[in-house]
C-alpha cells in the first residue's frame, strides 16, 4: 500500500457536514466533484467507544454440501452401514418444498445445486443400499455381492449387512468389494489408516482377508490382512500404511479374498489420522484452516439440518451420542443420508480443539413443510424436555444422569454452555405463528434451570416480533448481493440502541449463485458489510458466515457460495474465508469512531459486479442486481487493542481505481513510523480452488510513514487490515 500523490476523480459526498455548510462549500468552489483532495479518514482514538464482544467472530455449520461425510468428519467410506440409497436425480427440493426467500428456492436445483452423476455401479440395480459399494473380480474368479437383512450385527442400526458370495478363486484370483469412498480414497504418502469392521465368514471360507487401498487396475498403497474370520460377528481393527506414494484421490478401498466362501460385512470404516489423533475424528487440512480464523463460537447443528424435513429426519441429537453402532443416522434435509458419526460429542469436542464455545441450537418443534406438521403446546413438552436433557448431557456434572452418559462416551468434564437458540429461521415455515408459544415453553424452562443461559430467538429483528418473553438476542441472517451487501454495511446503524441484542448467525454474500466458492468480487461486499457489524457492535454481538464448508465433487453442492471449498484430498479458502481470517485475526477490544468525509460514492455500474462461472448459476448476467445505489465507495471500521494499544484500520475499497486516503488520528502523540498489515486484492472474478488455493490471498503489507496524520493508498478493489502501533 504505497502512498501516493495521484487520487480519483468520483462524485465526493460531503458525508460529516452539515448539508448547508456543504453546499455552500460546493457553491464557492471549495469542494467540487473532481476534488483534489483525498477522501479523509477521521478516527477519534480519544473517545474510545463501544466495546467489541470477544466472541464478535465465530462459525456457523450443519450438515450441508457434504460438510462433515465427505468432508470435515475424517471417515473415508461411504455407506459404511449400506443404509444409504441413491439420491433421487430430480425433484430433490433441498428443504422438501419449504420457501425460503433468504437462501435457494427450493425446487430450483438448477441454480445452486449440481446434478450427482449418474450411478454406473451396476450392484445398485439389485439393491440400493449397495450404492456405493462395487464387486470386483480378477479374470476367472466370480462372486456376488448383496444386502442382506437376516442375523444383524444389531437390528437398530447395523441392520443391513452386505454379503459377499465368493463362488469360484484362486491363488491369484481375487473376490472382492470395493468402496470409491467420497469421490475418492485420498492416498497420501507414508500415512497410516485406521480400518475397521465387523465380518463374519460361513465355515467354508478359508482366510485371508485382505484389506487395501489400491487403484482401479490394482496398484496397492497400503495393504494388511485378518489370518482368519469366525462364523459369528467380530470386530476387527487394524492400520495400514502408505510408503513413498504419490498423493492421489484415484483410488478405493478393497475388501476381498481368494478363497470360496461367504462373507458378511458391517460399519465399515477407514480413517486417515485425524486432527489431535482423535478416534473418530475430524479431517487435519480443514481443522487447519478452521483454526486459522481463530473462531470464538460454533454455531451447530444447523440450519435447516436442525429442523429436518420430517420429525423423523429433524437434529435427534440422541441418536448422535455413543458408540457408532448405535447411531442409525437419517436424511439431512440437504437430500443425503448423514452418518451422524459428528455427532452432538464430536461438534462439542470440535468445539474444544479450537477453543470456540458451543452455540447450540435446540430442535423446537418446526420442520421444512410449510408448518404442516410443527409440534405446539402440550405435544411440545416432551420436546423442551429433550432440550433440557441436550443441555444437561453438554454442562451437566458426572452426578447428573445425562452428564454421567457424556462421561461414559468419554468425556467426563463438562462443557461450558452460555447461548442456546430455540429452532432456525422459525420466521419461514408458518413458524411465526406459533413460535411465542414454542419459544416460552423452552424459555421458562431453561431459564429456570439455567438462569444464566442466553436465549437466542430464531425470529429476526425485523419481524418485530412479540415473543411474549424477552430473547437475549435475535438471531439474523442475510444471503445478499453485492449492491445490497455495500448498502447493508450501513444496516444497524439507525437500530434502537435500546432494543434487542442481535446474533448475525448466517450471512453471506453470494448472489448471483455462481458455484461451490465466491469470487473475489463476494469478498469484498462481505468486507464492507463486515465493517458495518464492527462499527455497530454495541447491538451486534456476533457474527458467522454460512455455509461453512463445500465438498466441490460434482454432486456435492447444495448450497452455492460457501467459505471452504475441499475435496477427498485437498482444501482451500475462498477470497471470503480470507477476508474472516484478516479481520478475525485483528480484533480490537473497543471500537474507536471513525468518519469518512470527501467520500466518492459509485452507481451501480460502478460498484464490483458479480461474475458467473462457466456452467455456474446466475443466468449469465453481469450484474448483482439490487439496489442502484449510490453506493459508498470506502468502508471503514476503526478499533483499539487493549494489550498491545495497537489501533487497527480495516478498510475497504470496491473501487476499479486505487483510493488515496488520509488518514487523521485524533488525540494521540505516538504513532510509529512503521505500521504492518494485510492486503487482498484481485481480479473480481479470481476464485480459489484445490489446484490454486492461493491465487486469492493476502499478503502482508507495511508502510514506513505512519503518523498521527498520513497518507496511504488503497489498491482498487481492495481489502486492507492496517496495525498502528501506540507504542
Ligand atoms: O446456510 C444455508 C441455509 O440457509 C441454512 O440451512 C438455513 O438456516 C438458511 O436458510
Amino acid at each position: 500500500m504505497p502512498t501516493r500523490d495521484s487520487y480519483i476523480h468520483r462524485s465526493y459526498r460531503l458525508r460529516s457536514l452539515p448539508a448547508p455548510i456543504a453546499g455552500a462549500m460546493l457553491a464557492l468552489g471549495l469542494v467540487s466533484f473532481a476534488s483534489s483532495e483525498p477522501a479523509t479518514l477521521t478516527v477519534r482514538v480519544d473517545q474510545p467507544g463501544l466495546k467489541i464482544a470477544s466472541n464478535f467472530y465465530g462459525l456457523m455449520t450443519e450438515e450441508i454440501n457434504y460438510s462433515y461425510d465427505g468432508g470435515l468428519y475424517g471417515e473415508l467410506i461411504r455407506n459404511r452401514i449400506f443404509q444409504d440409497r441413491p439420491i433421487a436425480q430430480a425433484g430433490r427440493g433441498a428443504r422438501g418444498g419449504a420457501t425460503n426467500p433468504a437462501g435457494t428456492p427450493p425446487g430450483a436445483p438448477a441454480a445452486a445445486q449440481t446434478p450427482p452423476p449418474p450411478i454406473t455401479n451396476t450392484a445398485v440395480e439389485k439393491n440400493p443400499n449397495l450404492i456405493d459399494w462395487s464387486l470386483i473380480a480378477s479374470d476367472g474368479a466370480a462372486g456376488d455381492i448383496d444386502i442382506d437383512t437376516k442375523d444383524p450385527v444389531n437390528t437398530t442400526t447395523l441392520k443391513n449387512s452386505l454379503r459377499l458370495d465368493i463362488r469360484s478363486a484362486g491363488t491369484g484370483r481375487r473376490v472382492g468389494v470395493a468402496n470409491d469412498g467420497y469421490w475418492g480414497i485420498p492416498v497420501r504418502p507414508n500415512t497410516t489408516y485406521a480400518a475397521s469392521f465387523y465380518a463374519k465368514a460361513s465355515q467354508d471360507f478359508q482366510g485371508p482377508l485382505t484389506i487395501a487401498i489400491e487403484d482401479n487396475n490394482g496398484k496397492v498403497y497400503a495393504s494388511g490382512q485378518v489370518r482368519a474370520l469366525s462364523s459369528a460377528w467380530n470386530k476387527y481393527t487394524l492400520k495400514i500404511k502408505t510408503g513413498q506414494v504419490q498423493a492421489t484421490v484415484d483410488a478405493r478401498f478393497v475388501l476381498s479374498a481368494s478363497n470360496p466362501g461367504s462373507i458378511w460385512f458391517s460399519l465399515v470404516s477407514l480413517f486417515p489420522p485425524t486432527y489431535k489423533n482423535r478416534p473418530n475424528g475430524n479431517r487435519i487440512d480443514i481443522m487447519e484452516k478452521l483454526a486459522d480464523m481463530k473462531p470464538s463460537f460454533l454455531r451447530f447443528p444447523g440450519g435447516n439440518y436442525l429442523e429436518g424435513r420430517d420429525f423423523e429426519n429433524r437434529f435427534n441429537w440422541k441418536a448422535t451420542i455413543g458408540p457408532l453402532e448405535e447411531r442409525p443416522g437419517h436424511m439431512s434435509p440437504w437430500t443425503y443420508r448423514s452418518t451422524d458419526g459428528l455427532g452432538l460429542l464430536e461438534f462439542l469436542e470440535w468445539c474444544e480443539d479450537l477453543n470456540m464455545e458451543p452455540i447450540v441450537a435446540l430442535y423446537a418443534g418446526m420442520h421444512l413443510d410449510q408448518g404442516r406438521t410443527t409440534i405446539t403446546g402440550d405435544a411440545l413438552k416432551p420436546i423442551v424436555q429433550e432440550g433440557l436433557e441436550e443441555i444437561e448431557y453438554i454442562t451437566g456434572s458426572t452426578s447428573t444422569k445425562w452428564g454421567a452418559l457424556r462421561a461414559k462416551h468419554g468425556h467426563p468434564a463438562p462443557f461450558r454452555l452460555r447461548y442456546v437458540e430455540i429452532g432456525n429461521e422459525d420466521w419461514l415455515n408458518n413458524g411465526m405463528q406459533n413460535y411465542a408459544g414454542r419459544f416460552a415453553m423452552f424459555y421458562d424452562a431453561i431459564k429456570a434451570k439455567y438462569p444464566d443461559i442466553q436465549m437466542i430467538s430464531s425470529l429476526r429483528s425485523r419481524d418485530k416480533y412479540d415473543h411474549t418473553r424477552n430473547p437475549d438476542l435475535l438471531d439474523d441472517h442475510f444471503y445478499v448481493s453485492i449492491p445490497t451487501a455495500l448498502l447493508q454495511a450501513h444496516y444497524y446503524d439507525k437500530y434502537d440502541r435500546a432494543g434487542t441484542k442481535i446474533f448475525v448467525g448466517e450471512w453471506a454474500t453470494n448472489t448471483p449463485r455462481s458455484g461451490p466458492t465466491g469470487h473475489m468480487a463476494f469478498a469484498l461486499g462481505d468486507a464492507a458489510w463486515l465493517t458495518g457489524l464492527e462499527r455497530n457492535s454495541d447491538i451486534v454481538g456476533m457474527n458467522c458466515y454460512a455455509p461453512l464448508f463445500c465438498n466441490v465433487n460434482p454432486g456435492g453442492m447444495q448450497w452455492s457460495i460457501n467459505l471452504i471449498g475441499y475435496d477427498a484430498l485437498g482444501s482451500f479458502g475462498s477470497p471470503a474465508y480470507f477476508v474472516q481470517k484478516m479481520f478475525s485475526n485483528n480484533r480490537g477490544d473497543v471500537i474507536l469512531p471513525a468518519k469518512l468525509d470527501l467520500l466518492p460514492t459509485l452507481n451501480a455500474d460502478e460498484i464490483p459486479q458479480a461474475p458467473v462461472s462457466p456452467g455456474g448459476a446466475g443466468g449469465g448476467a453481469t450484474k448483482s442486481g439490487g439496489p442502484t445505489g449510490p453506493f459508498d465507495a470506502v468502508y471503514a471500521a476503526a478499533s483499539r487493542e487493549n494489550a498491545t494499544g495497537d489501533i487497527i484500520l480495516k478498510l475497504v475499497n470496491v473501487q476499479a481505481a486505487p483510493q488515496l486516503l488520509k488518514i487523521d488520528l485524533q488525540g494521540v502523540q505516538t504513532i510509529k513510523k512503521e505500521a504492518k498489515g494485510e492486503v487482498l486484492t484481485g481480479d473480481l472474478a479470481a476464485m480459489n480452488s484445490v489446484a490454486e488455493p492461493s491465487k486469492v490471498a493476502p499478503k502482508p503489507i507495511t508502510i514506513n510513514n505512519a503518523g498521527p496524520s498520513f497518507t496511504c493508498d488503497l489498491p482498487a478493489h481492495s481489502v486492507t487490515v492496517l496495525r498502528l502501533k501506540t507504542r
